[in-house]
């Protein structure tokens, strides 16, 4: 099928569908809706369900180019690979070099948003770390020093170390801690669901639909990490069958239960009053007076974001290693040990991003994160038609409805959002990609290793 050396390299095929699935919820199920959903309440209001429904749909046109793509060219490395298939190398390089930006920076990121709620757990218990350990570098809303994130340090060590075990243990853990996660979020939809105060969904969207779609652009992020899925090709089974219904179906789940977590969070608490609040769903539970319930959401969103580090580490490691194999990348990044894991790129990459993690503050470089990902699911959405143009003769277990509309409405709604992010982003993303045309033009073009993907 490939021949751009999956003879060199043999990844261990050890997943199935339902592990797809688990891993498109270990990525998604984290930040976005356990901190995400306050601040978009307050944009959306009681609609804020609505706002999940439309970044879903959003995603959900993605993710049916992904699983056309998945379904035909099953190789690791995910809308890199796909890209080179259709666009060429540059374009590859492109996409590779963004979703290293995703990946790399999502791991980071949601490290640090462990780390708040692992602080927050600790409290709970009367335990403080010093002050200066506490956060990256600068200086609090109390006026305190802080100088490095330990606990965001030390979690990205701890998942490094899990992924350097091999896809079956990494497989293992996250499938243990998305089960925690699910029953938590199930347990929040139904004992909820019996503390609803039908008045609080009066107005329903009082910010009409500019505070519905606005909200939906935040908790976009909510979703991002499915398209991890799609780097796992070469370590499935079938993946013709699997990674379409690992994409679809993890997407599908989490649309739901974020819509019905957003009308139970709304209607037991007025929207007004999840302003400047950072654990919104473990408030509802307080004022619901379901104390139990508020800790263990607190636990499930310490695991759920551990899943969210480990699969977007996986999908990071698994892009260098595609990148790498086709010679973009220095080869000894796709050296894989006795247990087929890459395993000197998984100890770099995770290396670098608990060091970002813990020394840098993520505020803005985050929206990067949603930059890399509208850029990818961009040019994976133009390439859907062009593919069925250029050869239609290739296999597709999974083929996309209508691809000459489907394809170009996801392109003009990513295109959208990404014109919805600020300034500074556009500006930090273009200095990465000036950074990552140098490294191209500098040394992995000459190094390429120009073999037809199929
Ligand atoms: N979807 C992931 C989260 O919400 C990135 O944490």
């Amino acid at each position: 099928m490939t021949g751009t050396g999956a003879e060199v390299s043999e990844l261990k095929k050890v997943l199935g569908a339902l592990d797809l699935v688990m891993l498109g919820l270990g990525a998604m199920i984290g930040t976005g809706i356990f901190v995400l959903t306050g601040i978009g309440a307050v944009a959306a209001g009681p609609a804020l369900a609505i706002s999940f429904i439309l970044a879903a749909s959003a995603c959900a046109l993605a993710a049916l180019c992904y699983a056309e793509f998945a379904s035909m060219i099953p190789v690791a490395g995910s809308a890199y690979t796909y890209s080179y298939a259709t666009l060429g190398e540059l374009i590859a390089w492109i996409v590779g070099w963004s979703l290293i930006a995703e990946y790399g920076l999502a791991t980071a990121a949601v490290s640090v948003g462990w780390s708040g709620y692992f602080q927050a757990l600790l409290a709970g218990f009367g335990l403080q770390l010093p002050a200066a350990l506490s956060a990256a570098p600068g200086v609090d809303a109390a006026g305190t020093t802080t100088l490095f994130n330990l606990p965001a340090f030390v979690i990205m060590m701890v998942i490094t170390a899990i992924l350097a075990l091999g896809i079956h243990e990494s497989k293992r853990v996250n499938n243990l801690l998305v089960i925690i996660k699910l029953i938590v979020v199930i347990l929040v939809i139904a004992v909820g669901g019996w503390y609803v105060k039908p008045e609080n969904f009066e107005p329903y969207a009082p910010h009409g639909l500019s505070g519905i779609v606005s909200a939906a652009a935040l908790v976009f992020f909510a979703f991002l990490g499915f398209d991890a899925v799609s780097s796992a090709a070469e370590e499935v089974r079938r993946p013709q069958r699997d990674l379409p219904i690992g994409l679809i179906g993890s997407l599908l789940i989490c649309a739901l239960l974020y819509a019905l977590v957003a009308t139970v969070a709304t209607g037991i608490v007025p929207f007004q009053d999840f302003k400047g609040v950072d654990e919104p769903i473990a408030l509802v539970f307080q004022r619901a007076g379901i104390d139990w319930l508020a800790g263990l959401v607190s636990l499930a969103a310490v695991s759920g974001m551990m899943t969210v580090i480990l699969v977007m580490g996986y999908g990071l490691t698994r892009v260098v290693f595609a990148m790498s194999r086709d010679g973009l990348l220095p080869g000894w990044l796709s050296r894989i040990d006795q247990r087929q894991v890459p395993v000197a790129s998984t100890w770099l990459l995770g290396t670098i991003s608990a060091l970002i993690a813990a020394t840098i503050p993520l505020t803005t470089l985050a929206e990067l994160i949603n930059m890399g990902t509208l850029l990818a699911f961009t040019i994976i959405s133009l390439s859907v038609p062009i593919l069925r143009r250029t050869r239609p003769d290739l296999q597709r277990a999974f083929r996309v409805p209508l691809p000459w509309v489907l394809g170009p409405l996801s392109v003009v709604i990513c295109l959208i959002l990404m014109l919805n992010l600020a300034f500074e982003t556009w500006f930090a993303f273009l200095i990465w990609l000036l950074v990552g045309l140098a490294c191209y033009f500098g040394y992995s073009r000459h190094h390429a290793r120009h073999e037809n993907l199929y």
